[in-house]
């Protein structure tokens, strides 16, 4: 089983990135063939400033190195050192529909919030759809909000088996249950366009100041509260056991407490919970020259898979 996935390097990891891309691609990569990558093409939509793309992609590196990404199990590299996957988006792009581009929601989002579009943000399901097929992966570990970009790779994957022969393998999504969307500070998805992340790598001071300003309704400590739609116990769930977690969703129930108790203890899990990777990620901080070698060395084994994928493709279109 191959199994990929992708981060784009916008800004720094956050708890909806960690719980759900990260945790569930580092489990995978003892049970498959993993494939992990930094979309830095894809950043390029938004991030137009050399130096901020570059620190930016260095920074997920790390990170998802701290969290536990081994590179002698999965691949590890950057989507642009592979630049294969631009000419696969090419030629997938003479089976994309114009309409199913412009049922996207991430991009009816930039619509209704930004002036122009640029004519990568409306491909970006398509280069994203290339990144998966190049690899020929069977599944893909990523959080609710990329379901539809999966559904559209499969879309134009089945489009271009049928035009022109079988040459791409049909992936899958794979969708953490429970952990479908994570709440950010403002109870939205958490998302670095919402400015309502939490950054799992900030000082721990910050992350505390940061979870006792989630939002939260005004119901009377005295009274019952409703733990199916609080961000807290979502966040609580994430990290807390569940023993615990269920303690915390009976006092809702019940009544007679504070959200400020929940958001302590949330606080509390939340440096706990990445204690070990803070420390890794300080041996890596040290040894920068460690992370380009890891990034090559990934690229040459994800370049050479892409190769031949790109190959077969280019002979089923007649080129
Ligand atoms: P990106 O960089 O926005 O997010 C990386 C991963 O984090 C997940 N995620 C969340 N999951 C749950 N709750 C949240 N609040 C939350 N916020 C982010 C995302 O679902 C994602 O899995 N287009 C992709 C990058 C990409 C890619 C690919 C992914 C490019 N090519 C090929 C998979 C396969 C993106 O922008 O992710």
């Amino acid at each position: 089983m191959r199994i990929l996935s992708g981060i784009k390097p916008t800004g720094r990891l956050h708890l909806g990135n960690y719980f759900g891309m990260m945790r569930p691609s580092l489990e995978l990569q003892n049970r498959g063939e993993a494939y992990y990558f930094i979309a830095d093409y894809h950043a390029l939509t938004t991030v137009h400033n050399a130096k901020e793309l570059q620190e930016y992609t260095r920074g997920v590196a790390i990170d998802f190195l701290a969290c536990g990404l081994d590179p002698k199990k999965a691949v590890f590299f950057k989507q642009s050192d592979v630049p294969e996957v631009c000419e696969l988006t090419w030629l997938l792009s003479t089976v994309t529909p114009m309409g199913l581009l412009e049922r996207c929601h991430a991009y009816k989002d930039h619509l209704a919030k930004e002036k122009g579009p640029n004519h990568a943000l409306f491909a970006y399901p398509v280069l994203m759809a290339a990144d998966i097929l190049i690899y020929q992966s069977d599944q893909v570990p990523v959080g609710r909000d990329q379901k539809q970009h999966i559904e559209i790779a499969r879309d134009i994957a089945v489009k271009f088996n049928h035009t022109f022969g079988d040459v791409f393998k049909i992936p899958e999504p794979l969708i953490q249950k429970g952990v479908e969307l994570v709440p950010g500070t403002d109870g939205r998805k958490m998302s670095k366009s919402y400015h309502n992340t939490i950054e799992i790598f900030e000082d721990p001071k910050w992350i505390q100041k940061k979870i006792m300003s989630i939002k939260t309704d005004s119901t009377p400590v005295e009274e019952p509260k409703n733990p199916d739609t609080c961000p807290l116990i979502a966040l609580l769930r994430l990290m807390a056991s569940s023993e615990e977690t269920e303690q915390f969703v009976s006092r809702y129930r019940k009544g007679g407490i504070g959200y400020g108790e929940v958001k302590k203890r949330l606080a509390e899990l939340a440096i706990e919970t990445f204690q070990e990777a803070r420390a890794r990620r300080e041996e890596l901080l040290a040894h920068p020259s460690r992370i380009d070698q890891i990034l090559a060395g990934g690229a040459e084994h994800a370049r050479a898979v892409a190769r031949r994928t790109l190959a077969k493709a280019r002979e089923a279109v007649g080129l």
